[in-house]
């Protein structure tokens, strides 16, 4: 068994640490070792983006990230982006757009979408259909989570205008 190394990385916010194998990957890191689980396991082999999380700014695919490579970063996961007491716009919107229904993909969905909307927050449909496009869902037929994010955009737009 190889050595393990001392991870040090801030999840949601909060410095955490954990014993892991270089090689281990990150989602197995946050999923097995730090106990956050909403990061799901599809496919293991970058396709399916249902275990996407933000990483230093970035959407990762996390089974495509080693521990080692995770080593210092400051990681987002769905349970950093809205509480069931507090929902995130993207969250409240996939409710009422109906954006999920096994609700299997959702936490990946929604974490792109976050970073997404940050990198462009008024984006057209053709955007969204390209900036979602690493992310599959087996349910839904994609037309309402597209129609999700951009209600989301719309809200948190109104949202910074009414604050100005
Ligand atoms: Fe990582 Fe499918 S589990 S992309
Ligand atoms: Fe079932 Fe997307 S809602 S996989």
């Amino acid at each position: 068994m190889a050595e393990k190394m001392h991870l040090k990385l801030t999840v949601n916010g909060k410095p955490v640490e954990a014993l892991a194998e270089p090689r281990e990957l990150l989602i197995h890191v946050l999923r097995e070792r730090l106990e956050i689980t909403g990061p799901h396991i599809g496919c293991e082999t970058s396709h399916c983006g249902a275990c996407t999380v933000d990483m230093d700014g970035r959407s990762v695919k996390s089974c495509t990230v080693l521990a080692a490579q995770a080593q210092g970063a400051q990681i987002t996961t769905i349970e950093g982006i809205g509480t069931p007491d507090a929902l995130h716009v993207l969250q409240e919107m996939f409710r009422e757009h109906h954006g999920l229904q096994c609700g299997f993909c959702t936490p990946g969905m929604i974490t792109r979408a976050w970073r997404l909307l940050q990198e462009n927050p008024d984006p057209t449909e053709e955007e969204v259909r390209f900036g979602m496009s690493g992310n599959l869902c087996r349910c839904t037929g994609y037309q309402n989570i597209v129609k999700a994010i951009l209600a989301a955009a719309a809200e948190l737009n109104a949202a910074k205008e009414a604050a100005q």
